[in-house]
């Protein structure tokens, strides 16, 4: 039987404040029994302590901190809009909203990408509908009284010009809105003044150029509306601490509290969560064998001296490369198999990995709710890039174990869902002021609100 490790053991009084980890193997542990090439970003580690208060309550809850939200961070970062293959097409539009903002960004005749204020200069009428997509014609006509702009930005006609003298058509243009790509995903930025997108990104470009997400394709796409401010919603993801009271189903296969945790300048985080290496914090840890069969395996088959996950990665290389259509055979196996997320400030997740190729984005729907996207972008086959799919909307109560392509990941969000509810009840109700949180295992939480303060805090 493998050792287990007691997880209510008192802190060390010797360890400084942050630098307790969970006894058992680490993610760097499990990386260097990997068999091959394990990519030198995934070597990296970047924690920092940063304080241990209290976090308020009404950071989540009041509705002063969503309209300061509203005016200084939601029009001064960088957010994804869609992806490059929602508009292939010079003409193709994808209407991006948050908050009351809305922004539409559409393909050029010269096939440039471009974002504008989705609101007419004539009298302010919205182009297209929030959060549609579709095709226009060469240009970009108001439904209002027809006045029409090139998808340059630029004016193309005024029905009865001549009832517009005081109107300078070079002046009359849509209001562009900064616009990049980054891994297939069309950025925008409402600030007039942005950062260029890449140094925004910090490590980012760096950390996924072996896993060039421009090279996926989207396979599933959903929409959710769930209970709780966006923040808090937000950061049920950003830690696997909850894994061990909500997701119980599969605890002896995870070594959750063991995730790794790193902090990479003010715009990245990032966790590692090895999903086939066993649980050393299991009361019951299973051996090699044990994992192997878990991992639905028959174990006589584990060779002698192997790790069950170097085993398990072989053969899943083999049948996600012929179920895929891809060649995978150099992929290591941390991009294969486990759980790594990195969160870009403020509200998306990028997951480089094959088998958990999630992508995540959260958008406020007022104080209370919350609009959360999951798209699985899986590699483009050798045959070709299909079509991506069309989102599905699910409502507050729709089960995401009716989408079908989630298998047991629904059953998961499920989980994760469920506790929002609650979570946004229960911080209303306290009396206590504030979140108390891990030195560790939430340190990404403390991180993304201190540059959130850092964005509200500028210009007061
Ligand atoms: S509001 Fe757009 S043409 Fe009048
Ligand atoms: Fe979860």
């Amino acid at each position: 039987m493998a050792e287990s490790y007691d997880i209510y053991a008192a802190p060390d009084p010797e360890l400084e404040p942050g630098e307790a980890r969970c006894p058992g193997p680490s993610v760097q542990d499990v990386l260097e029994s990997d068999q091959g090439q394990t990519p030198e970003t995934l070597k990296a580690q970047s924690y920092s302590y940063m304080g241990n208060e209290d976090l308020p309550f009404d950071r989540y809850t009041s509705q002063e901190m969503y309209d300061l939200e509203v005016e200084r961070l939601w029009t001064r970062t960088w957010q994804w809009a869609c992806r490059e293959e929602h508009i292939p097409d010079p003409g193709d539009y994808y209407v991006y909203d948050i908050a009351h903002y809305s922004v539409i960004v559409v393909r050029g005749n010269d096939r440039q990408v471009r974002a504008f204020v989705n609101s007419c200069p004539h009298r302010g009428m919205q182009f297209v509908d929030s959060y549609e997509q579709g095709k226009c014609k060469q240009f970009l006509r108001c439904p209002f009284h027809g006045m029409s702009w090139n998808l340059d930005g630029g004016l193309r006609e005024i029905p009865c010009r001549w009832d517009f003298p005081h109107v300078k058509d070079d002046e009359f243009t849509l209001d562009g809105v900064a616009c990049d790509i980054w891994g297939g995903f069309v950025f925008i930025n409402l600030d007039e003044n942005a950062q260029p997108l890449d140094d925004y990104m910090g490590v980012l470009p760096e950390h996924f150029a072996g896993t060039p997400l421009e090279d996926r394709y989207v396979a599933l796409h959903t929409q959710k509306v769930l209970h709780g401010n966006w923040k808090m919603v937000m950061e049920g993801f950003l830690e696997a601490f909850h894994v061990l009271a909500t997701h119980p189903n599969r605890l002896q296969l995870s070594s959750w509290a063991n995730t790794q945790y790193d902090l990479f300048g003010p715009h990245v985080s990032r966790f590692h969560q090895p999903l086939t290496s066993g649980n050393a914090v299991h009361p019951r840890p299973l051996n090699e064998r044990e994992v192997y069969a878990e991992l639905g395996h028959d174990p006589d088959e584990l060779p002698e001296g192997e790790t069950a996950r170097n085993a398990h990665a072989a053969k899943l290389r083999e049948s996600l490369s012929k179920e895929l259509d891809v060649d995978l055979s150099d992929v290591p196996n941390a991009i294969l198999l486990d759980s790594i997320e990195y969160h870009l400030f403020p509200n998306a997740c990028f997951f480089p990995g094959i088998n958990i190729p999630l992508i995540y984005r959260f958008r406020p729907l007022g104080v209370d709710k919350t609009l959360h996207d999951i798209m699985m972008l899986k590699p483009v086959p050798r045959s070709g890039r299909p079509a991506p799919v069309e989102a599905a909307s699910l409502d507050l109560e729709t089960s995401y174990t009716t989408v079908e392509g989630f298998e047991y990941l629904g059953l998961v969000l499920d989980q994760d869902s469920d506790n929002f509810k609650r979570q946004w009840a229960g911080m209303r109700t306290s009396r206590k002021k504030g979140q108390t949180l891990a030195n560790y295992q939430e340190v990404r939480i403390r991180h993304f609100h201190e540059t959130l303060n850092s964005y509200l805090e500028a210009g007061r």
